[in-house]
């Protein structure tokens, strides 16, 4: 058995995780069209992932309003009709028995939606700036409109728990409404919500110390957070850094540092075989940011090699390693890593997992 820190455990927040694996956030198209209800199909997937002993479980974007569902067949928590559903996805990943831990991501599209998506309304964002991709120019957000916005994800906070998950994500990252407020190129306001980086990331402030509030200090929040938008008017990294550091002051618990949004060009997910010294396109901006913080900070793009993720471990780069194709191609990567069966993921970051009827590996009969 290999005897390396990736298979030790962590503290994160309240919970221990069994190994530094997780498996980031990843939207499986398998959910109820109509009013992204659970399916059977998602149960089975979940069951895989932690029968695959994967320490960290973090569910697909689960829309937290209508107004923020951002593809077909998404997961909902937007209502408490949800929490029989969202029940028996958590007990999937817990009656195995595996430790896997599972947390729900809630999200926003803001304005990277359409209103064919959202039931007709409109997309919302912090300012009414025309994304090129969506074809959309989202409504400004009024700010007497913005403490429903926090009331969204506390509430979606508080039935995830009650549904028994372990904690909650908040998506951040990749031009969503969250990261859109962090963000000054979809950001222009120059009211309390809007201007400095300290202004920009209060929303997100207010979420948490209203999840901590209503689920109480010891239910895990974490964040995934872009710390570039690979656009010249985009956030930059000192601003991560330092609004990292706010949100540990406001009790987050853990950090997913990611980047990238639509119009860029360049998203998260980018296609293509890198070589070794290429993986973990992300981990040299978590690394920066891991130095002003203390809690974990887990690092992802393109990892595929455990001796790669090793090594970011044990240079102290991340605490943690997030993947999200590579358990597409095979949930029980971390076991036959474990056991010496792979040494390498064999995802070829084809993409072509994205796909509307099921997320699937295109590579694998
Ligand atoms: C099919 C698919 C769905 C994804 N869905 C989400 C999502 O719901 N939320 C999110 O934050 N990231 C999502 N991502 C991005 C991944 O979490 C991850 O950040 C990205 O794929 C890079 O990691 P990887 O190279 O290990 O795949 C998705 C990626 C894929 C391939």
């Amino acid at each position: 058995m290999a005897e390396n820190v990736i298979f030790t455990p962590l503290k994160l927040g309240s919970l221990q995780l069994i190994n530094r694996f997780v498996r980031s956030a990843t939207h499986d198209y398998l959910a109820d069209d109509r009013n992204g209800q659970v399916s059977d199909r998602q149960l089975c997937l979940y069951r895989n992932l932690a029968e695959g002993e994967i320490g960290l479980i973090i569910s697909g974007h689960a829309y937290v309003h209508l107004s923020g569902k951002a593809s077909p067949r998404q997961l909902a928590v937007d209502e408490d009709e949800k929490i029989p559903g969202l029940k028996q996805l958590a007990s999937s990943v817990h009656e195995t028995g595996s430790g896997s831990v599972v947390f729900l991501q809630l999200a926003h599209a803001g304005r990277q939606t359409k209103p064919g998506l959202t039931g007709g309304l409109q997309p919302i964002a912090p300012s009414a700036v025309y994304d090129p991709v969506s074809c959309i120019l989202p409504r400004e957000l009024r700010a007497e409109e913005i403490p429903q916005i926090i009331e969204w994800f506390v509430q979606a906070a508080r039935r995830a728990q009650e549904a028994g998950f372990d904690g909650v994500q908040l998506h951040a990252a990749h031009g969503y409404l969250l990261s859109s407020f962090i963000s000054p190129h979809t950001n222009r306001r120059q009211d309390e919500w809007g201007g400095d980086w300290e202004k920009r990331s209060r929303i997100i402030r207010q979420i948490i110390q209203g999840i901590k509030k209503t689920c109480g200090a010891q239910f895990p929040v974490i964040i995934k957070l872009n710390a570039t938008d690979h656009l010249p008017t985009g956030i930059t990294l000192e601003e991560a850094i330092k609004i990292a550091v706010s949100l540990e002051q406001s009790g987050l618990d853990g950090l997913e540092i990611s980047g990238g949004m639509n119009e860029a060009g360049l998203g998260s997910v980018w296609p293509g075989l890198r070589k070794e010294q290429d993986e973990g396109y992300f981990v040299p901006l978590a690394a920066e940011i891991k130095k002003k913080v203390t809690i974990p900070v887990s690092g992802l793009g393109g990892i595929r090699t455990l001796k790669v993720a090793e090594n970011f471990l044990s240079k102290g780069l991340v605490d943690l390693v997030s993947m999200s194709r590579p358990f597409i191609n095979e949930p029980a990567l971390v076991k036959k890593f474990a056991s010496g069966e792979l040494k390498k993921s064999l995802c070829l970051s084809c993409n072509k997992c994205f796909n509307p009827r099921g997320v699937k590996c295109a590579n694998k009969k």
